[in-house]
């Protein structure tokens, strides 16, 4: 076989075939295929789109060009969740301990962030002595003793997607609702998960801006996991104002924390609630403890203590502080209307929450504190935001992109937090 072909047949809008496909990703992650070849294709792709069966048959390529781990001599079913990313979304932290402690495994392999979107391994890094990489064989036992763990993916996950994301970044290519899809889907498959629930975010903060296209990514993603044989269930949820009242690695840790103890903000509960319900549901399990009554009786709070100590960490040591703190003050006194995720994200970010390129590191005290939220009330003068930076020199430029990201009063315009769901 030739990429020109393959290339050229889907230039000119044609479905690739089975043996296409597997032959194109396999070469490619082999080196056969140049780079070159595979950036005209996944522009191809980006312009005519794939059809299910090409979807499936990719994020199935993708998925057998690396392992796939097993975890199915666990006693309980196994569930997990991925977000497509957001601001403030620290979800998983309170999530993965309260399933485990409604009785099912969760496997979570998990990110780092990149841009304004936070990733939840550089979270759980600020606690300290916690560590990311498990070998397969430490996930499994961990699975067995504490019901859940949280770690990044090993090199040999889908090595395909990994070769392959970092060419679309460079190419232009990543805005293509069937690549996404099957580069999601073939890490959360290799993880050897028996039901998966997506949390499709919607709205500035997120990598899908309207309901439309948020739609159609669940849909292409759920329809992928059901021809693996996952069963898997999306929710599109709003990411057009931050989640919690913290943005930040440390931050968002500490706020997880409240949660898991019984507290915490209506939204952070609320979501991870929700999205526990479901996972519980996809997992065979519900009828059994509720999650918010997990939440409230400190039953996720022990299944937390447990998994972070699994992983080297100290759940009673201090958190990271930043080492400055300066407040911005309201202007006016009314209500809150409009807080933009995407500005409080990108304004962590320039404190020092996150990274401009892969090999940065991140600041684990830096971010956002939020004083109001949509819908509450404000007054001139008291602290709207507080910022937290180990450089006091990202003040300014922090402060500068959030002096547009809120209205007060006007029309509030808000998303429901569970848009809807698929599946
Ligand atoms: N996240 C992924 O893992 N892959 C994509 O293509 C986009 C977001």
């Amino acid at each position: 076989m030739e990429a020109i072909d393959v290339i050229t047949a889907k230039r000119d809008g044609g479905e690739l075939t089975r043996d296409q496909i597997r032959w194109v990703v396999d070469a490619y992650t082999r080196g056969e295929v140049a780079e070159e070849q595979m950036a005209a294709l996944s522009m191809a792709v980006v312009w005519r789109g794939m059809t299910r069966a090409e979807v499936s048959e990719w994020t199935r390529a993708m998925l057998d060009s690396g392992q796939r781990l097993d975890f199915t001599g666990l006693a309980r079913p196994t569930t997990d969740k991925h977000s497509t990313g957001g601001v403030g979304d620290k979800i998983t932290l309170p999530l993965t301990p309260t399933v485990a402690a409604c009785g099912a495994a969760v496997p979570q392999l998990s990110g780092r962030g990149l841009g304004h979107t936070g990733g939840t391994l550089d979270k759980l890094e600020s606690v300290p002595g916690w560590r990311a990489d498990l070998t397969p064989e430490q996930m499994l036992e961990q699975l067995v003793t504490a019901g859940c763990a949280v770690c990044a993916a090993g090199p040999d996950l889908a090595p395909a997607d990994r070769k392959l994301y970092a060419l679309r970044d460079v190419t232009g290519t990543v805005e293509s609702i069937p690549l996404i899809a099957a580069s999601i889907m073939s890490k959360k498959l290799a993880e050897g998960t028996s039901s998966l629930v997506l949390d499709v975010k919607v709205g500035s903060g997120a990598f899908m801006k309207d309901a439309a296209s948020a739609r159609e990514l669940a849909e292409t993603m759920v329809a992928i996991g059901t021809d693996h044989g996952v069963r898997t269930r999306a929710l599109l949820t709003a990411m057009d104002t931050p989640l919690g009242r913290r943005v930040g690695n440390a931050l968002e840790v500490a706020e997880a924390v409240e949660v898991l103890s019984g507290g915490g903000p209506d939204d952070v509960v609320e979501l991870t609630v929700e999205l526990a319900r479901e996972m519980l549901r996809a997992a065979g399990l519900s009828g059994g403890t509720d999650p918010a009554d997990a939440l409230r009786d400190g039953s996720a709070m022990e299944s937390w203590r447990r998994m972070v100590a699994a992983q080297g960490g100290d759940p009673d040591a201090a958190l990271p502080v930043a080492a400055e703190q300066r407040d911005i003050l309201s202007p006016a006194t009314g209500t809150l209307t409009r807080l933009d995720a995407y500005a409080v994200g990108f304004a962590a970010w320039r404190l020092g929450a996150g990274r401009a390129r892969k090999e940065d590191a991140v600041s684990p005290g830096a971010g956002v504190e939020l004083h109001a939220k949509p819908g509450e009330p404000v007054r001139a003068g008291r602290p709207l935001f507080t910022l937290h930076t180990d450089d006091p020199a990202r003040f300014d430029r922090a402060a500068e992109v959030l002096a547009d990201s809120f209205s007060l009063d006007g029309p509030e315009r808000r998303l429901p937090l569970v848009v809807d769901r698929i599946g």
